[in-house]
């Protein structure tokens, strides 16, 4: 007998990347739970997506920087035995950068796109391995790979995701856990305007239905990184063949030469 399709919890499903997972997976015929703050626009996909998609669609928003409300999230992910997929989607950009930063707004940067995408993965991975299957999908950004280009802290937070999902993938990929993490670049979403900036004003940006239709291909391939606007998969796979080049020069009881005090 087939099992049935798992359920999918997508978060920051009210807008942009987040709006378009759920509505591909629910066109391959996953259940949905949504999850964002405004339930007005979470109500509206929902009940679009039972007409049109005929799945179950189950609305819980949360605000995911507030403790109480994220525990529900991890709750549901915790004790509901029918989710096999978590797109850890929702995520925000800050104006500026650290100079003249508001320490609360960085704080609660790092609590939405790090601490919880840290917290629902891992509320949800012990069923998983449990089951002995499921799918993380985790939003990061090519921004991860370039800090510099983008102030402030977001670049930071994405690189913790890209790292996270890295470190993730290789403590339970052995266990029937699937791990992606999809790179971005600008894309057409409402994140530019909530972080008071212009996308008009920017070159090369991605309509987001192609956006998530290309990181889709990478996760039906099992790709462990999926970067949809890159051209040359050459490019990263050198970036990544240095960086574990270094790795076995790291096993040393001495300094390098260039640091020894003369
Ligand atoms: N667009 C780009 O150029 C781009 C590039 C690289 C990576 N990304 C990443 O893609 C992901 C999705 O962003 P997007 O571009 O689709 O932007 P978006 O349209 O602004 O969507 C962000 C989503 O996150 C939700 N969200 C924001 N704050 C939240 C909170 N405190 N608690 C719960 N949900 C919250 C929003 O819903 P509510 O307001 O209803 O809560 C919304 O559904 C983010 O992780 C972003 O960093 C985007």
């Amino acid at each position: 007998m087939n099992s049935p399709t798992p359920t999918a919890l997508v978060t920051g499903a009210s807008s942009g990347i987040g709006t378009i997972y759920a509505k591909r997976l629910a066109q391959r015929g996953h259940p949905l739970i949504l999850v964002a703050r405004d339930t007005a626009r979470l109500n509206a996909l929902a009940t679009e997506l039972r007409a049109s998609a005929k799945v179950d669609v189950d609305v819980l928003p949360a605000d995911l920087t507030h403790s109480r409300e994220r525990l529900a999230v991890e709750n549901r992910l915790r004790e509901d035995t029918s989710i096999g997929l978590l797109v850890n989607n929702a995520g925000a950009a800050a104006p500026g950068g650290f100079v003249d930063a508001d320490t609360d707004k960085l704080e609660s940067l790092i609590t939405l796109n790090a601490l919880a995408v840290t917290r629902l993965t891992a509320a949800v991975l012990p069923g998983m391995l449990a089951r002995g299957k499921g799918s993380i999908i985790n939003i990061a950004s090519v921004v991860g790979l370039a800090p510099e280009i983008s102030l402030g802290i977001y670049g930071a937070t994405k690189a913790f995701v890209i790292a996270m999902s890295q470190a993730l993938a290789a403590e339970v990929s052995g266990k029937g856990i699937y791990v992606q993490a999809v790179l971005p670049a600008a894309t057409r979403t409402e994140i530019w305007e909530r972080s008071g900036r212009d996308v008009n004003a920017l070159r090369g940006v991605m309509d987001v239905e192609e956006l998530v239709d290309a990181a889709l291909v990478g996760f039906d391939r099992r790709e462990a990184i999926t970067i949809p606007p890159l051209p040359d998969a050459a490019q990263w796979q050198a970036y990544e063949a240095a960086r574990l080049a270094m790795l076995p020069n790291f096993a040393q009881e001495h300094a390098a030469e260039r640091y020894r005090a003369v």
